[in-house]
């Protein structure tokens, strides 16, 4: 298991909880104006839902992606740093659960979910720990699970990772296929890449990876 708590994680908590409040105001319907994410989003729960299990949505913000995939019939629950973002998440879901915690050292057993969503959460990670809590995931995957990431990829033009300056925390811009390498690293099976041209106000390509720990689930039969 990752080592517990990461000192650049208290900054990471103290500035979203700072900005909690604007942070839901902005994103809680973004995925109204994003159909593509959506889609995914959608097709991710259908995919979990085959196999069955919990799901974990982690640096889950003010929730919304956490209540979308309840509403497509998946038993989920969020994590996040930030205090505030649980509270915000909390009341504004309370049919759902959200915990205070981090994903570098996750407080589940092993083998236990079915899923794992990761939306623009570990992009606060430093690069030279991104293994580390890719292989956290792996470590509570179950058999069959799958992970979905979100993030900015980096330029097409870049060499590799990419630091920018995001508005809130230090954050990392990703070439797909980089972050790909990793999670195979970490154990994971690479399933599918989306990248798509930026839309509305962000600043440049966006990315998400589809990949599952590989082995079947238990036969139900
Ligand atoms: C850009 S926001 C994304 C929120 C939400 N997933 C979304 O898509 O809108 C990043 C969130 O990840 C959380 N976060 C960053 N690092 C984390 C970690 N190691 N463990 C848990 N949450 C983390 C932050 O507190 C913040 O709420």
């Amino acid at each position: 298991m990752a080592e517990p708590f990461p000192s650049y994680l208290a900054g990471v908590a103290a500035a979203y909880d700072g900005v909690a409040g604007l942070y839901t105001e902005l994103f809680a319907d973004v995925l109204d104006r994003q159909p593509l994410e959506r889609a995914l989003l959608v097709a991710f729960a259908d995919i979990v839902r085959e196999r069955g299990g919990p799901v974990a949505d982690l640096g889950c913000g003010p929730g919304y992606a956490a209540a979308c995939l309840h509403r497509s019939g998946l038993e989920v629950f969020g994590l996040d740093l930030s205090a505030e973002m649980v509270s915000l998440a909390r009341r504004s879901h309370p049919e759902l659960r959200f915990e205070v915690g981090s994903m570098t050292a996750l407080d589940l057993p092993d083998q236990t979910l079915g899923g794992v969503l990761c939306r623009y959460s570990l992009i606060h990670t430093p690069p030279a720990d991104i293994l580390a809590v890719l292989a956290e995931i792996h470590r509570v995957l179950a058999p069959g699970g799958h992970l979905l990431l979100g993030f900015p990829a980096a330029d097409e033009s870049a060499a590799g990772v990419q630091a920018y300056d995001h508005r809130v925390a230090p954050a990392y811009r990703w070439p797909p296929d980089d972050l790909a390498r990793l999670a195979r690293q970490a154990g994971l099976v690479e399933v599918a890449q989306l990248v798509r041209a930026p839309t509305g106000e962000e600043r440049g390509r966006q990315a998400q990876l589809l990949a599952c720990r590989p082995g079947a689930a238990p036969s139900t039969r």
